[in-house]
């Protein structure tokens, strides 16, 4: 797109101290606590948290669509909670927004959906089809113009919904759980054009998502959401190989599966020998020491585990089970057990 391809730089947002409650008659629902976190302009965040945690009503205080209880909200360093309505409406041209349901129109074919915020901005009809045109192209669907949203996949409306939010030139575009209604390889295609939306067009991209594979195939950073708190927030690799809070583990442990779940720890139990759950990384001495226990008969066998990359780090978890038949090969796993603890983080199973 000739257009975009000059490229923005991306809007750059940061909470400062952001609380919402919501008034429900005399109840109160404190929907977001003291938020304080940045989202770097360019980048790509994903927020994370189970349902209830707040992660929509963020995201809607971004566009204004909801405002804060107390607190500042900056756009590129410009607080907009003061803004009046008729400022935010300008603003919001600026912030392009996809959803779950596609929020397609159904009376309008794929070229009449994108061209609508266009037409809403007075773009004339000849720009408007040539700018159309250029949209459907980036996102794949240069075919499907005259088609309407119900003759589409789910993909291609998500594709569609990306057009249309692209189509005014944003600098920011929010994403609230986009992919959650398509299967797993769909998503991967959308999830790639988002990738490409941020890559080639410069566009800060915040995407909402309960699942961390989401988060793991394309954001840089991650913000995990509880209870209305920001509760951990970093770079995908140090919230994936480092989780410090336990709903970051538990959603880092759905996406890696690197770790026997319960089931799988049962059913590794009823052989014998010891179960152990060792963290992979550079420069622990693993191979050395599973090579000193192999040679004092020990018998090594890997029965579970992965190891994965994540923004240019290897790290992963392994699960072995070590066997003895003497008292010698029983002290040998004793002390493999003391070298990895030196080493690294190491647990067995019970
Ligand atoms: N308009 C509203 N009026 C009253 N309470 C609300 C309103 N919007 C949200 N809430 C409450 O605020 C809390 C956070 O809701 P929110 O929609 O932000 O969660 P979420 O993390 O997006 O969840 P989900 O994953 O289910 O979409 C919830 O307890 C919710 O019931
Ligand atoms: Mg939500």
């Amino acid at each position: 797109m000739a257009e975009q391809a000059t490229t923005t730089t991306g809007t750059e947002v940061e909470f400062r101290g952001v609380h919402k409650v919501f008034k429900q008659g005399r109840k109160e629902v404190t929907a977001l606590q003291d938020v304080n976190t940045a989202i770097p302009a360019g980048s790509i965040v994903g927020i994370i948290g189970y349902s209830g945690a707040g992660k929509s009503t963020l995201v809607r205080q971004i566009n204004g669509l909801d405002r804060p209880s107390s607190g500042e909200i900056l756009l590129d360093g410009k607080d907009i909670v003061p803004l009046k309505e008729s400022q935010m409406r300008k603003l919001r041209s600026n912030i392009g927004m996809i959803f779950q349901q596609f929020n397609l129109m159904t009376s309008r074919n794929v070229e009449g959906n994108i061209a609508y915020p266009l037409k809403l901005q007075g773009m004339g009809a000849a720009e408007r089809k040539a700018r159309v045109q250029e949209l459907l192209e980036f996102v794949g669907l240069s075919d499907k113009g005259k088609a309407y949203p119900e003759q589409l996949s789910g993909g291609q409306k998500q594709r569609v919904g990306i057009a249309r939010a692209l189509a005014t030139n944003p600098e920011l575009l929010l994403a609230d759980e986009a992919t959650s209604a398509l299967d797993p390889s769909t998503t991967h295609d959308v999830l790639e054009l988002l990738r490409k939306v941020n890559r080639e067009l410069g566009i800060t991209i915040v995407v909402i998502t309960h699942e961390m594979e989401v988060v793991r195939s394309i954001a840089d950073r991650v913000v995990v959401m509880q209870g209305g708190e920001v509760v951990e927030e970093g770079t995908v690799y140090d919230v994936f190989s480092n989780p410090r809070t336990a709903v970051a583990s538990n959603f880092v442990a759905t996406s890696l599966r690197n770790t026997p779940d319960m089931v799988e720890s049962e059913a590794l139990q009823s052989k014998s020998g010891r179960l152990f759950t060792v963290t992979m990384a550079e420069g622990i001495g693993f191979f050395d020491a599973i090579s000193k226990a192999s040679h004092a008969g020990v018998t090594v066998n890997i029965v579970h585990g992965g190891i994965t990359t994540l923004q240019q780090h290897s790290f992963g978890k392994l699960t072995m089970r070590m066997s003895a038949s003497t008292p010698q090969a029983e002290s040998a796993i004793e002390e493999f057990y003391q070298t990895m603890q030196a080493n690294t983080e190491i647990e067995e199973i019970r």
